[in-house]
């Protein structure tokens, strides 16, 4: 008998933050797969005795290579094992969730998307920022600051450089002189607000409040754990007094080398 492997978004830390699809699905499946954005918190939601799979690191800090992920969840589907598959944030957005969908359909195994809250969501909310705000920003986007094997960042600027638009900028943290250089050589504004979020919604979190000029030396003086996302733009000026800019600890220890 085929089991069924359920792609589901952790959101970004908080367990607050799952959904009540997501939680049930946990607490009942055979086997958790999850990966190294998964918060512990989030974790601790799975029963004792469920079998887990963790494919986010493995010695040396470096990822399970997502063929061999793929291959886990299709055997594990096809012993016929109910199976989450478990993805911080939401498995749609940076996630590599339609990859692992498409293999799971060409093998014969029922998948389904379970959403979840993405970072720029969790970060935003954590912050006290909205991500779009009347008068200020007509639209957002979502954007990649890293490529595949270190590949250069060959992301279409000029589109991106639009101080209507908020940017929330995802794996960035290592590519942020480039991102920030390249915006500004279209036309942003220098001073165009700009605010990281460190492990948004964890008790761990971070935030730092700069602009696009100086952001990259104020990350550089002040290091954050990853995972890090920035939001660039007019709201990211929007923070409430009641979520003042928590200031990372000096012993802050550097940005994960594995992680981008
Ligand atoms: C591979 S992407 C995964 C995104 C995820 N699927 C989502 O929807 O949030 C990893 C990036 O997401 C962002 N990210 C994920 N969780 C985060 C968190 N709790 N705080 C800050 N950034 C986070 C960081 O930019 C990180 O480099």
């Amino acid at each position: 008998m085929t089991g069924k492997v359920y792609l589901i978004g952790a959101g970004p830390g908080d367990p607050d933050l799952l959904t009540v699809r997501a939680l049930h699905l946990l607490q009942g499946a055979d086997v958790v797969v999850h990966d190294r954005l998964v918060s512990p918190e989030i974790m601790d939601l799975v029963p004792a005795a469920t079998r887990r799979v963790a494919v986010g690191k493995a010695a040396g800090c470096h990822p399970v290579p997502q063929d061999r992920i793929n291959r886990i969840l299709i055997d594990l589907g096809a012993s016929g094992l109910v199976v989450a598959r478990l993805k911080g944030g939401d498995p749609g957005i940076f996630g590599r969730g339609g990859e692992e969908a498409e293999e799971l359909t060409a093998a014969g195994i029922p998948w389904e998307y379970v959403p979840g809250i993405t970072a720029a969501q969790g970060a935003a909310a954590a912050a006290g920022i909205p991500l779009t705000h009347r008068g200020l920003t007509t639209g957002l986007r979502y954007v990649t600051g890293h490529r595949a094997g270190d590949a250069a960042l060959d992301l279409d600027w000029a589109s991106l450089a639009d101080p209507g638009t908020t940017l929330a900028v995802y794996m960035g943290a290592a590519n942020m002189a480039e991102i920030s250089a390249r915006l500004m050589g279209q036309g942003m504004p220098a001073d165009l607000p700009v605010l990281a979020v460190s492990q948004a919604t964890t008790p761990r979190e971070r935030r730092l409040r700069g602009t696009l000029s100086g952001i990259a030396a104020l990350l550089a003086e002040n290091p954050m754990p990853a995972p890090v996302l920035f939001i660039i733009g007019h709201v990211a000026a929007l923070e409430s007094p009641a979520h003042l800019p928590l200031i990372p600890q000096a012993a802050c220890p550097a940005l994960a080398a594995c992680l981008p």
